[in-house]
């Protein structure tokens, strides 16, 4: 394993970080609501291969990620790099309005006794007393950015959390985050969609978080499974489902989607790899600082993603992976 200082932070997480929205299951993941077995024998194999670093939030699966990875982690929270979100709340005490489901109301609120109160959720959630990274889920325009900056930098100087982030947001709001009066450790991390499917805004992002120091964490890089393989095209999914809301679920993508599979398949030969390791190398390739953020609910998941570590693409085969889905790569994608 790799492990890399998270931005500003003094956090060594490793270089793969395990994603658990799939863990929260609902009707997002609607294939699985998990165990707390089954959480223990992931953070079991991610021991095992290296990744001390777990990324979750408060939505997902509606608090239920969030509390399985508590039982999970009793008697080895020290263990984990522990990173989850705030701003996405169903307190209902305002904010924006930004989702329905499941009978929850999601809001999106950065006023300062909001966060706080997120906090406050999470650590009772994770049964902690110490959150290592948290990162706000959704930038909003509504609420003054520097007093959110004022609440997440008091939450570290009490020992609250360790380090903060951004998802879901602009080079510009990385600006504005790090010209805040009260910045002091700063942005530690911006978490957005990146894969070879999706590369743009990673691109327009980088240089900003080279200005910074600032990590820059993949989200989607498997594009929820449709980059898995050909066979992930024969899947169904509730119409509530992730997989049923991203453009790729479309047939109109499929012939795209197939024929780079049929190109890739040499190039997966030769490196000994799965289709799941070749685009992560190839995103892994795209910037020095890149965390790999995966979503992985099964044990034999995590020992197959860390062996895109030890790949190396050439810089003619890195273009090559990404010419063959030229033409069905998309600018922006909300998830
Ligand atoms: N900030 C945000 O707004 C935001 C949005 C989306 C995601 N995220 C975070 O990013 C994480 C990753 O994104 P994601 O989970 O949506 O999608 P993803 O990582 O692109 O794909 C996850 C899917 O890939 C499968 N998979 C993983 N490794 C595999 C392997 N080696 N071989 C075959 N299949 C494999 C998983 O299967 P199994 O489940 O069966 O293991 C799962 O179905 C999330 O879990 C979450 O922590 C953040």
């Amino acid at each position: 394993m790799i492990y890399r200082k998270l931005g500003s932070s003094d956090l060594n997480v490793s270089a793969v970080a395990l994603g658990t929205w799939g863990l929260g299951g609902g009707s997002v993941w609607s294939d699985k609501d998990s165990t707390v077995a089954e959480a223990k024998a992931l953070l079991d194999a991610c021991r095992e291969q290296g990744i001390n670093y777990v990324d979750t939030a408060p939505v997902y699966g509606t608090g239920a990620s969030e509390e399985l990875l508590g039982a999970a982690l009793a008697g080895r929270r020290h263990d984990f790099i522990l990173q989850t979100k705030c701003s996405l709340n169903w307190r209902g005490e305002g904010g924006n309005f930004h989702y329905s489901r499941d009978g929850y109301t999601v809001n999106n609120d950065t006023r300062p006794e909001a966060i706080r109160r997120d906090v406050e959720d999470s650590l009772r959630r994770m049964k902690t007393d110490y959150l290592d990274s948290v990162i706000v889920h959704y930038v909003c325009k509504s609420f003054p950015v520097a007093d959110t900056v004022g609440a997440l930098e008091a939450l570290i100087r009490e020992g609250k959390i360790r380090a903060y982030g951004l998802s879901n947001s602009q080079p510009s709001d990385l600006e504005q985050y790090q010209s805040a009066p009260d910045k002091q450790q700063g942005v530690a991390v911006v978490q957005e969609f990146f894969s070879v499917l999706s590369p743009f805004h990673g691109r327009d992002y980088f240089p900003v978080c080279e200005k910074y120091g600032t990590t820059f964490q993949t989200y989607g890089v498997l594009e929820e499974g449709f980059l898995t393989g050909p066979e992930f095209l024969e899947r169904k999914f509730a119409k509530t489902d992730i997989r049923a809301r991203i453009p790729w679920v479309a047939e109109s993508y499929h012939e795209g989607l197939r024929r780079a599979f049929e190109v890739w398949k040499p190039l997966c030969a030769a490196h000994g790899c799965s289709y799941a390791q070749l685009v992560e190398a190839w995103a892994l390739a795209q910037f020095p600082d890149m965390s790999l953020l995966v979503g992985m609910r099964k044990p034999a998941n995590v020992a197959d993603t860390v062996r895109c570590l030890e790949l190396k693409l050439t810089a003619e085969e890195l273009a090559v992976i990404e010419e063959t889905v030229k033409s069905i790569q998309v600018e922006v994608l909300d998830k």
